[in-house]
């Protein structure tokens, strides 16, 4: 099919995607409890090894803890918002921190503060016609939960997590109308102390326990989809993946086989989210893991009502895979493994730009689920250098979202229903996986260091005027 230039429709979502935790700070400031990525150090300290160890990283003590103070959205959200406004945002993703609102998730009450805080966001947000898109995990669940209850492997976190949707639902029903439940929701598979709070490194099948935990969170994501429309009707729920088809990495048939395997990996919790049931294959995967679920009497039938509205994920790249263990050419630096795809360049960070990708992966969902996607992370993590004027020139990430946002428009045309876009880090801020600052994806600098040194002063790189101008002309001009 040819290429076209497509126009975006009018109400089209454009904006940009932060997380509390990467970005807040203010880390124990009015009444907020430990999230467990503030125990987590920066790369130089031994995160990927924390990520993996919760028991060890509870019993540290780091040097230095980046979320701690972070980019400190907490004190300057009003100059950020202001900024994002200047770039014509319709949207803002952001998450609300759980133990901002419940500082060690399992009480009863809310803690006003935090609350507080929330609503003066979102009245910035409404101030600039800017339209809130929360998610209410974004991998900050309260430590308290994770030692008390080894976090969502306890079917009690359902009830904590309901509690926390109640009040956030309630409080701002007039202000947040977009809501996701989890962040990558399949992100537990691969780091189980990010997407689950638990601790898997004793259990005697770890795969169970990550099962069961997933099930506590589609069971979770189907009564807080039924909670939300109950209290407005208007509120858009979503669920969230970590997207990005897989590709055989030749023709031979195992190869194939084994790139469906893995794209299922994900798709079995949309599977459930969207369509109201676990997908047929997976009674043969749990028989192989040998895992028997524990489900209540009701499970199911909550699963097949309260699906979701809308399907939103984050694509960063397509991934590769063979069936061969010797073709085993890795990249580094990503949760997904995948080989190397030699028709593809890659970031500084190894990640792999696959802008066809994009259209290929938005396809595919589409087909699948037939509901309207939401694209709320997509972007080029890159060292920035600021020149002696002060300028940021940075390029290379203009490239990698105008080809990102041409496939788009072009899926789009394919028939692809898409509510919005939704660039991750808009604003510089702490990189989730390797606690890094220097690994930027903004639209606007801010001047932080991997150590924590730093002004904090924000400025506007060269992209910031661009995406303004993609803004503006509603995606028309992209050069
Ligand atoms: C996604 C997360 O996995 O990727 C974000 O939802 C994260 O929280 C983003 O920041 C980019 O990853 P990283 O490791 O470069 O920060």
């Amino acid at each position: 099919m040819s290429k076209v230039n497509f126009k975006f429709p009018e109400n089209f979502l454009w904006g940009g995607a932060v997380a509390a935790n990467q970005c807040e700070g203010a880390y124990l400031e009015d009444g907020k409890g430990l999230s467990l990525v503030d125990l987590l150090p920066a790369a130089s300290g031994g995160r990927w090894e924390a990520l993996f160890n919760p028991e060890k990283t509870l019993a540290t003590t780091y040097d230095y803890y980046p979320s701690h103070e972070s980019i400190d959205f907490y004190h300057r959200y009003k100059e950020d918002i202001k900024l994002l406004a200047e770039m014509g945002f319709k949207c803002f993703r952001l998450s609300i921190s759980w133990p901002r609102i419940f500082p060690e998730g399992d009480e009863t009450s809310p803690n006003e503060k935090g609350l507080e805080f929330y609503d003066a966001v979102f009245a910035e947000c409404h101030k600039y016609g800017i339209e809130p898109v929360v998610t209410i995990n974004h991998f900050d669940t309260p430590v308290g939960l994770m030692k008390k209850y080894n976090g969502w492997l306890s079917r009690k976190t359902i009830d904590f997590y309901l509690n926390f949707c109640d009040v956030i639902f309630k409080r701002y029903k007039d202000q947040v109308k977009y809501w996701m439940t989890f962040n990558e929701i399949n992100m537990i598979l691969h780091i189980p102390m990010f997407g689950g709070g638990m601790d898997v490194t004793k259990s005697k099948n770890p795969e169970r326990d990550k099962y069961q935990a997933i099930h506590h969170q589609l069971v979770a994501s189907a009564y807080a989809t039924k909670l939300a429309h109950e209290i407005n009707p208007d509120n858009m729920v979503g669920c969230m993946l970590a997207a990005g088809s897989t590709y055989a990495y030749s023709c031979n048939p195992n190869d194939v086989w084994k790139a469906m395997e893995a794209d299922r990996e994900g798709y079995f919790f949309v599977d459930v989210q969207a369509r109201g049931y676990y997908p047929s294959y997976s009674a043969r995967l749990f028989k192989e893991k040998n895992i028997q679920l524990e489900m209540e009497a009701e499970d199911k039938a909550i699963l097949q009502k309260h699906t979701v509205d809308y399907v939103a994920f984050s694509y960063y790249s397509s991934r590769l895979i063979s069936a061969d263990p010797d073709v085993n050419r890795g990249t580094e630096g990503n949760v997904f493994s995948t080989l190397k795809n030699p028709y593809l360049k890659a970031s500084e960070w190894g990640w792999q730009i696959d802008p066809l990708g994009l259209r290929i992966t938005m396809n595919a969902i589409y087909d699948r689920y037939q509901k309207p996607l939401f694209i709320v992370e997509n972007g080029l993590g890159a060292v920035d250098q600021v020149e002696a004027d002060g300028s940021i020139n940075d390029d290379y990430r203009i490239d990698y979202l105008r080809d990102h946002i041409r496939e788009m428009g072009e899926a789009m045309e394919d028939g692809v229903e898409l509510l919005g876009y939704t660039p991750w880090g808009c604003i510089d801020l702490v990189s989730a996986g390797t606690g890094e600052m220097k690994k930027r994806y903004g639209f606007i600098y801010v001047d932080r260091d991997n150590e924590g040194h730093g002004t904090l002063k924000r400025s506007r790189k060269k992209s910031f005027y661009w995406y303004k101008k993609v803004i503006e002309t509603n995606g028309i001009e992209l050069d």
